[in-house]
């Protein structure tokens, strides 16, 4: 059977095609059902007349409300009046499942489209996010795999964390504390030791209070960690493959980026290498326009949205000072207040879509640093063995995939990227 994608590029017109949906709008004027079907992969306008379907059928379409599943036989035609421009004029419309009066109606609140979440999936607007979604997803294991990277899978219950304690959710594990994994790091540390090249997109959990429009409290993190490699051996790896997910994005779902308000153009034009400044700069630069940062802090939302301000593409920030750092991360041999890290930061609002740095080698340092940091060394003492056994070079980072798409799908807020969001207030449905 036919998708309705197939039938607006024009390919089956003239042809009598069998559809099946659900009913997505429907009116009835002067003997005429117009049914506007919609399935996976968009809507399509049904013309059921009195003359042309069984007087069951017809009655049937006018009684029929919305969300009611139905399949429709008929000839496609083309139709400037038709919404998307094609329309099928049907000979048969059977009502497989007559829906109930459909909760969501118009003009509804933001929190009750997040209570009827379930039904929300269904409608436009997210479908388009989801179909560019998997465009992403896809985009991303396509580049890694292409670039030679192996995907490994770490756990998900974890013993320690390695972002800081304070975001971390515990779980009841048999009489013990476990937690939700925040980062694969302390695994892909282990792993690039084994495999060299390895990456993985799986989700993370963040216990922060935060309610902005950029934070989840669950969210889908692609990880990758490179052996023999420095912080800019992987900072390419960042552009090259947000580069590569713009570009499928604009060429696979143009329709869908051009009804959530993107222009596809914006993102075939993202290229690399990516403007790259340092902390220092970034703080020179946000001086200039009176925002006035100490030294030290990490840059905030309003501060983010400073340095991208009119950019078409994403910035790279560099050689953070450590005091904001995660333990692991490498300091500047030339500078040991800065660590080799880095920050992608994208405009619209999103702020820092990847995170990523050179690891500190030296194994006395870290076990000061995770110290210094208040963790307990004893709980990393197997995270420490890969410093002891075959210890290397090497360097990661992380990216936050509903960022990413929030940005590509020029998104206000961060739930939207995701079918179901998890955020402080809400874990239903
Ligand atoms: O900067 P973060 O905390 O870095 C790490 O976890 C590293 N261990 C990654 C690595 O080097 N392997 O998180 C990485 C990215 C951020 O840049 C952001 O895009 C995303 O994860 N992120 C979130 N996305 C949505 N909601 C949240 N609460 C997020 N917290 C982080
Ligand atoms: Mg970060």
């Amino acid at each position: 059977m036919p998708k309705i994608a197939e039938i607006l590029r024009g390919a089956l017109t003239g042809q009598d095609v069998e559809l099946r949906g659900w009913i997505y709008r429907t009116r009835t004027i002067g003997g005429k059902a117009f049914v506007v079907l919609r399935d996976s992969t968009g809507v399509l306008q049904v013309a059921v007349s009195k003359e042309s379907v069984p007087a069951d059928q017809f009655e049937a379409a006018e009684r029929a409300l919305i969300e009611s599943a139905v399949t429709a036989k008929g000839t496609i035609v083309a139709d400037k009046r038709a919404p998307g421009g094609f329309e099928m004029r049907a000979k048969e419309l059977h009502v497989l499942s007559f829906a109930e009066k459909f909760p969501i109606q118009q003009d509804l609140s933001e929190e009750f489209l997040l209570d009827v979440r379930h039904l929300w999936v269904r409608s436009q607007r997210m479908t388009s996010i989801f179909r560019v979604r998997h465009t992403v997803f896809g985009a991303v294991h396509e580049y890694f795999r292409g670039e030679g990277f192996y995907e490994v899978h770490p756990p998900i219950i974890t013993p320690v964390g390695s972002e800081g304690g304070s975001t971390l959710f515990s779980v009841e594990y048999f009489g013990r504390t476990a937690y939700l994994t925040q980062s694969w790091q302390l695994y892909a540390e282990a792993l690039v030791l084994s495999m060299e090249n390895v990456y993985y997109i799986g989700p993370s959990f963040r216990a922060e209070k935060s309610r902005t429009t950029r934070h989840l409290t669950e969210y889908w993190h692609c990880e990758m960690e490179q052996a023999w490699a420095s912080m800019d051996d992987v900072l390419k790896h960042a552009e090259a493959v947000i580069a590569h997910a713009c570009h499928r994005a604009a060429e696979e779902n143009a329709d869908d980026l051009k009804f959530l308000g993107r222009d596809p153009e914006v993102l075939t034009r993202v290229h690399t290498p990516f403007e790259h400044i340092t902390y220092d700069e970034a703080l020179r630069r946000l001086k200039a326009k009176g925002m006035d940062v100490e030294w030290g802090k990490d840059l905030r939302t309003l501060e983010e949205r400073s340095l991208t301000e009119g950019m078409g593409q994403p910035l790279i920030v560099s050689h953070y000072p450590r005091v904001s750092q995660a333990f692991y991360k490498r300091r500047d041999p030339q500078n040991p207040d800065l660590v080799l890290g880095f920050d992608v930061i994208a405009p619209d609002d999103v702020g820092e879509v990847v995170g990523g740095a050179e690891r500190e080698t030296d194994l006395e340092y870290l076990k000061q640093a995770i110290v210094e940091f208040g963790e307990d060394p004893k709980r990393y003492e197997w995270y420490l063995d890969t410093r002891r056994y075959g210890n290397v070079q090497h360097a990661g980072f992380g990216m936050g995939m509903e960022r990413l798409i929030q940005w590509i799908c020029k998104l206000d807020h961060i739930r939207d990227a995701v079918p179901f969001p998890r955020t402080p207030a809400r874990f239903s449905p």
